[in-house]
């Protein structure tokens, strides 16, 4: 590990995870900044805007209701630059321990596929995900990627007999994150909880990491500078993802 990069405070609850480690039931969540370095911006940059948005504008149940199509535009354009990014290191890593470690969970804030395209097909998306789209009637998701899936212009249902018009798959503030039984479940579980570039501000992911320490895991943040729960963790490492990541799952395995 790069120490001029990174700082590590060193654990109060140890635990030999290197000896039993094929025994570890591994939780790792992610949030926007393991994307950053893939160049998908994250959503607490310096001015508090997404995309030149405010959140309430484009976020909210809310700006859905009373301005439909500036919601979809914002929404359409995430969707078209799933197709200028690509994974870094860190989804790679990630993907590389799921190969390698069986009793590993992938849990992910991000709404984009860079973990599914490193090769983490099981990832839990809690805040829904950009290559589906949901139908306001039925609530089904779809997953419409294709060319004429993109465009400006509002998309109709294909489960409904009447077709009903769609909206983004995503988790809006006010809403309630996706499959949260099973997240639960898995963090209460866990012997190691490693959080990824992640700020720490939105619950109920941020309060995971309590949720672990209950359950008596050990915890890691890896993070480009000290989020707002930093206090909860065990073990912290300050850097890119991107560089620090597939070192520390290294020497796990
Ligand atoms: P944030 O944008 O709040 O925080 C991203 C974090 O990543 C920050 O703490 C950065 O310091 C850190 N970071 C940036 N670049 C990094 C890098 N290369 N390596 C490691 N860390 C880096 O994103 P989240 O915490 O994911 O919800 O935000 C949580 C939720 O807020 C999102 O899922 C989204 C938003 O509301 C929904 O869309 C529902």
């Amino acid at each position: 590990m790069n120490d001029s990069c990174c700082y590590v405070r060193e654990l109060h609850r140890g635990l030999a995870i290197k000896d039993g480690m094929e025994e570890t039931k591994v939780v790792v969540l992610t949030g926007a900044g393991i994307s950053a370095e893939s160049g998908v911006r994250t959503f607490r940059d310096g001015d508090g805007l997404w995309e030149e948005h405010r959140i309430e504008d484009v976020a909210t149940p809310q700006a859905w209701m009373a301005d439909p199509v500036l919601v979809w535009r914002f929404y359409q354009a995430r969707r078209r630059q799933l197709f200028d990014v690509k994974p870094n290191p860190a989804h790679e890593a990630l993907a590389n321990f799921a190969q390698k470690h069986s009793q590993f969970t992938l849990i992910t804030q991000n709404v984009d596929d860079l973990h599914e395209r490193a090769g983490n097909d099981a990832t839990i998306h809690m805040h829904g995900r950009l290559r589906t789209l949901r139908c306001e009637q039925s609530e089904r998701s779809e997953p419409r990627m294709d060319e004429r899936d993109l465009g400006d212009e509002f998309l109709m249902c294909k489960c409904c007999a009447t077709p009903q018009r769609l909206r983004p798959d995503i988790v809006w503030f006010g809403e309630t994150p996706m499959r949260m039984d099973e997240i639960y479940s898995a963090v209460e579980n866990c012997d190691l909880f490693i959080v990824v570039g992640s700020s720490g501000h939105v619950y109920p992911a941020a309060g995971l990491v309590n949720v672990a320490n209950t359950a008596g895991a050990k915890t890691m943040l890896v993070n480009l500078e000290a989020p707002a729960n930093a206090d909860s963790f065990d073990e912290i490492h300050l850097g890119k993802a991107g560089e620090i990541l597939p070192e520390v799952l290294g020497l796990l395995l």
